[in-house]
């Protein structure tokens, strides 16, 4: 459960491990053992008392996002025990979930920690923000931070899917070599080796860049607004560079960069999509399939590690999508 709430970076002491009596399904409801659970960035939007498109986590009772597992009892003729399901369970052994809120899992398409990654919410995004907010043309230049991320990684590969020359930022070679060797973009640039990220971008995009899909902020997107090419749309997925940050940070303003290209700077909301989610899922499950769509999480053990993986976000620890093995 979430114990205090953080100012600044938060830590090990913001979460408690606490053992509750689990209470039957009612009518409509399912019990889940839960296998996975998913520890995501915007969390941290949600260990703040303030509005924001999540809501905050109460004070002593369990954090909630996505997961999947096991029905083990059934209020719903929809779904039997045994039946694999994802959707929105708390952090425990056991969630209780309304059965018109999870989707069935199909293990013939992928293993189940990939339903909280490349074929859940992450996965849903980059489909969206990418191919609705980026509109990548073939010839294009797609450059990407946060690039070895559960986002980042699918939005690199629809763009090269797309026929586009692709660039990804990320915090170490591992990462890099994964994205150029394991998921075929053109360039990685280590920004961890090196703080000249606008001349590194400069010899990794030499065409400048059609598409940025900004999963970071920060002094990344500082080097890649004054490569934005004519008519460049950046789609602000996320700013976890920033979500740390007590202030919305201010300083020299980048905007006079976006002048001259025209370019246009749209957030983005995977939620806003809910309506065409089942055709993405589809669509995101069949490259998976073929082989076409690659995809990697990294798995801690235990549901006592879940603070530990999600703290491990912002230092980079995960590569691909990061999840939590309850009882996998
Ligand atoms: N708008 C939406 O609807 C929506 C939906 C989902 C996710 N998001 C956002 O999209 C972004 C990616 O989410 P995700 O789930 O795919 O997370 P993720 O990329 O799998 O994990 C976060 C990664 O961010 C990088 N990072 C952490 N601090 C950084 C910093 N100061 N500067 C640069 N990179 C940093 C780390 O990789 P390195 O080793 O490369 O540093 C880390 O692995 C997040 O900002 C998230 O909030 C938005």
């Amino acid at each position: 459960m979430l114990a205090k709430r953080p100012a600044g970076e938060p830590d090990a002491s913001c979460f408690e491990l606490r053992e509750s009596e689990i209470r039957e399904p009612r009518h409509g409801e399912l019990l889940v053992r839960v296998r996975y659970l998913s520890v995501d960035p915007y969390m941290r939007g949600r260990m703040r008392d303030a509005e924001s498109y999540a809501e905050p986590w109460e004070l002593g009772e369990p954090m909630n996002g996505g997961i999947v597992g096991e029905v083990v009892e059934s209020g719903s003729d929809a779904y039997e025990v045994g039946d694999l399901v994802t959707g929105n369970g708390t952090w425990a052994d056991y969630s209780r979930l309304d059965a018109g809120d999870v989707s069935s899992v199909n293990l013939d398409v992928a293993d189940l920690p990939a339903y909280l990654g490349v074929l859940g919410m992450p996965g849903r995004t980059a489909y969206f923000g990418l191919l609705e907010v980026g509109e990548p043309k073939p010839g294009e230049t797609v450059v990407v931070s946060g690039a070895a991320g559960a986002v980042g990684s699918v939005v690199g590969q629809i763009a090269k899917m797309n026929g586009c020359r692709v660039v990804g930022f990320a915090g170490s070679d591992e990462k890099v070599a994964w994205l150029t060797d394991d998921l075929g973009f053109d360039a990685g640039i280590n920004y961890k080796r090196t703080d000249e990220y606008r001349d590194a971008l400069e010899d990794a995009a030499p065409d400048g860049v059609d598409v940025y899909f900004d999963n970071v902020g920060g002094p990344i997107t500082d080097a890649v607004f004054p490569a934005l090419n004519v008519d460049a749309r950046v789609a602000v997925c996320g700013q976890i560079a920033h979500y740390n940050d007590e202030e919305v940070p201010t300083g020299p303003r980048k905007l006079p960069q976006l002048i001259a290209p025209r370019v246009t700077v749209q957030g983005l909301l995977v939620s806003d999509f809910a309506a065409r989610f089942g055709k993405a899922s589809e669509r995101l499950g069949a490259w998976v399939a073929s082989g076409d769509l690659r995809h990697r999480e990294t798995v801690v053990d235990g549901l006592e590690n879940a603070p530990d993986a999600f703290l491990g976000l912002f230092s980079g620890e995960n590569v691909g999508k990061q999840v939590v093995n309850v009882s996998g």
